[in-house]
């Protein structure tokens, strides 16, 4: 059994640990990482989920956490999603899912218009997001467009929304 909390400041090795074993050290060359590089998460949208004592795994160990960032859209408030990872032991179970969907309905509730992330469209689509318009988004480095990735937490609001992505402060 697994739980999914709000992350406390002494979670914060363990999120790395967890990031570097998911990602590894490649993901400061990425474009999301950019966005992020020196911001600190949003307030209140950064979750992780914690598991039982299973196997090898001591009760309250961290095995899942997923963060928010302040974005600006052409001059619009925004969010990046992201980091998003699963202990590789316990993938599969629905924590990538219900990390994501505590943290989409918290921002929801704060008011929050729109989300975007880098991703797996597959994968990321089973919460909502869909495909942006190629061209219409420009973000401080290359991206696949098939990866880039968007939901509207009011309705339209991405649909209102295009121009260069940089990082945003908070509201
Ligand atoms: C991606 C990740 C966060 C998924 O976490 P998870 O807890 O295993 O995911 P869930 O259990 O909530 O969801 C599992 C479902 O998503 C599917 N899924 C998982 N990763 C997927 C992917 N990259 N593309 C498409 N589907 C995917 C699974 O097949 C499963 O589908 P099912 O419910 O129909 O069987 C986890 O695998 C991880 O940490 N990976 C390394 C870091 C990473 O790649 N982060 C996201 C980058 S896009």
């Amino acid at each position: 059994m697994w739980q999914i909390r709000p992350e406390r400041p002494e979670d914060a090795d363990k999120i790395e640990k967890l990031v570097i074993a998911s990602f590894g050290a490649g993901r400061f060359a990425k474009t999301a990482y950019r966005l992020r590089e020196d911001a600190v998460p949003v307030e209140g949208l950064s979750f992780v989920a914690t598991s039982d004592a299973e196997g090898a795994l001591e009760s309250g160990a961290l095995v899942g956490s997923v963060r928010f960032w302040h974005l600006d859209i052409g001059g619009t408030p925004s969010l990046l999603l992201g980091p998003l990872a699963v202990d590789p032991a316990l993938r599969g179970k629905g924590i990538g899912i219900a990390l994501m969907q505590k943290g989409i309905d918290e921002a929801k509730a704060r008011g929050h218009e729109s989300v975007i992330l880098v991703g797996d469209e597959p994968y990321y689509a089973k919460v909502g997001f869909a495909r942006l318009p190629p061209g219409r988004f420009k973000l401080p480095g290359p991206v696949d467009p098939a990866r880039l990735l968007g939901l509207s937490l009011k309705a339209g609001a991405l649909l209102l929304q295009s121009g260069e992505v940089k990082r945003g402060l908070p509201r």
